[in-house]
């Protein structure tokens, strides 16, 4: 019935594009629109880095690195005054228990969250694979430590008992691999190490678990031509399991970032300062300094959900997608402050989602009259993202009011009063609100409808 429409009505539109293995052709794939609608994702650093736990004033999922290869004192001495001489980084798999890790009980708090997708890590730069790798023969989670498929457990409760997209990180390089790092040192003239271990890992975890989302990184010391990037993409986009749904970032090789790929990440905790031309996401973490749970860190290093708002506000606003991330423990807990920001962003998103899912940018991100207002807008209506909750009037100066101008708050039945600015802008009378009646907690949206300038 379609091919017949199709071919009566739109013949030229249903001819199947098939992309070429050029950065050209792949960035000309229009991005699929779960994506941008969902706006938030939950991102999870999971892996034998969760054994140690601890970072020093940096990330704990680079233990190895910091220790090993950088050499850096404070991780030199944690080890010499913890574990016993010889002891090596492998030493640690076998502690990386996961007990505790129940798939259905992650799958019930991340969709808590009110999250569309989530990205969970399949190998982080330690080469350990959470999923029974026939690249990884006894470095992957079936062979040392929890003898589980990890990543399977997870995409199996989350297709199962959830809406979120299931999606996938990967690392592309391996900070002591000697297979790498010999192709390091012949400056990339050989490919031992992506053509042996790279590549057919990634064709195997699409084949296998078939993530919505194929997160990139290591990126940052070979070309993408090192990493035969743009063959495995135009796979992934032609003829994968998942080529119509998936999306991918920019982190291919060195001379991607913020240039080639799917969406744009260009850097961690990416926060542009301006509406920018192509889909990006600001990836960023709960724990302020680290993707892999710390041990060591305290309450005050944890971002509050003000600050979480604020920042998911501001990146919705400039067009972007917030990538919020969490690090479970090696018992596989997720602890309660990760859990409770994840229920708060859910609580939030119930009574706010309106003014943040399925919104495009407006022509203003935020308000020149009073400061922490963000926008975002649907097509009859502009949405004004409110930090502090403000006393008496809110001045704004951006929407334009027309004699149809209603008001209203996300979440409260009653409308608003409001005038207009002599110069411009709108003056919204704020009611007393009795604590028992408001909304939400923290971070409130109005609602604008039939302004002059939607
Ligand atoms: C997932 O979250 C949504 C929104 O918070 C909720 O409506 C739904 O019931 C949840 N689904 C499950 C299976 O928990
Ligand atoms: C790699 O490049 C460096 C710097 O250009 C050079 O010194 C070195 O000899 C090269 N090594 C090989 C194996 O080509
Ligand atoms: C890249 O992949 C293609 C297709 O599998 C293969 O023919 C080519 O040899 C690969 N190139 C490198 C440098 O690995
Ligand atoms: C609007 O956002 C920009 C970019 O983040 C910021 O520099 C500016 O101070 C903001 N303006 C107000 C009034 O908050």
């Amino acid at each position: 019935m379609y091919i017949k429409i199709c071919l009566f009505l739109l013949p030229f539109i249903c001819v199947a594009v098939r992309y070429k293995p050029n950065w050209n052709s792949l960035n000309s794939r229009p991005l699929p629109a779960w994506y941008d609608e969902g706006k938030l994702g939950i991102f999870i650093h999971w892996g034998v880095f969760a054994v140690p736990s601890v970072g020093f004033n940096s990330e704990s999922e680079w233990f190895w690195n910091y220790w090993k290869n950088l050499k850096v004192p404070s991780y030199i001495e944690f080890m010499e005054n913890h574990y016993r001489p010889d002891f090596m980084y492998a030493d640690f798999a076998k502690d990386f228990t996961t007990e505790f890790y129940d798939a259905n009980q992650w799958a019930e708090i991340l969709n808590s969250s009110g999250a569309a997708y989530i990205v969970f890590t399949s190998k982080h730069a330690e080469g350990y694979t959470n999923w029974p790798s026939s690249t990884a023969f006894n470095w992957n989670s079936m062979a040392v430590g929890p003898k589980r498929d990890i990543v399977g457990e997870l995409g199996e409760a989350i297709r199962t008992k959830t809406n979120l997209h299931f999606g996938l990180y990967h690392c592309l390089y391996e900070w002591l691999n000697p297979l790498y790092n010999q192709d390091k040192a012949n400056n990339w003239t050989t490919s031992q190490f992506s053509r042996t271990k790279t590549t057919p890992a990634l064709y195997e975890i699409v084949k296998r678990y078939k993530p919505h989302i194929v997160w990139s990184d290591g990126d940052a010391e070979a070309p993408a031509s090192y990493w035969n990037s743009t063959t495995f993409i135009a796979w992934l986009y032609n003829d994968s399991p998942v080529k119509d749904e998936v999306v991918t970032n920019d982190r291919w090789g060195t001379d991607c970032k913020c240039k080639n790929g799917g969406v744009w990440t260009c850097g961690d905790r990416y926060q542009p300062g301006k509406l920018q031309p192509h889909k990006w996401v600001n990836a960023m973490t709960i724990d302020r300094q680290s993707w892999g749970y710390r041990r060591n860190a305290d309450s005050s290093q944890y971002l509050s959900i003000e600050e979480l708002l604020a920042t998911f506000a501001e990146t919705v606003s400039f067009g972007g997608n917030m990538l919020m991330n969490i690090g479970p423990t090696k018992e596989g807990t997720i602890v309660p402050i990760f859990e409770e920001r994840l229920r708060q962003m859910g609580q939030w998103l119930n009574v706010n989602g309106e003014g943040i899912r399925g919104t495009k940018p407006w022509s203003k991100q935020n308000d020149t009259l009073t400061s922490g207002i963000w926008y975002t807008k649907k097509v009859d209506a502009v949405y004004a993202i409110v930090l502090t909750w403000p006393t008496d009037i809110l001045s704004l100066a951006a929407p334009i009011p027309s004699s149809s101008t209603t008001v209203s708050l996300l979440g409260y039945t009653e409308k608003f009063q409001w005038t207009r600015r002599p110069s411009s802008g709108i003056d919204i009378q704020i009611p007393p609100i009795p604590f028992n009646k408001m909304p939400c907690k923290w971070t409130w949206i109005f609602k604008l409808s039939n302004l002059e300038n939607i």
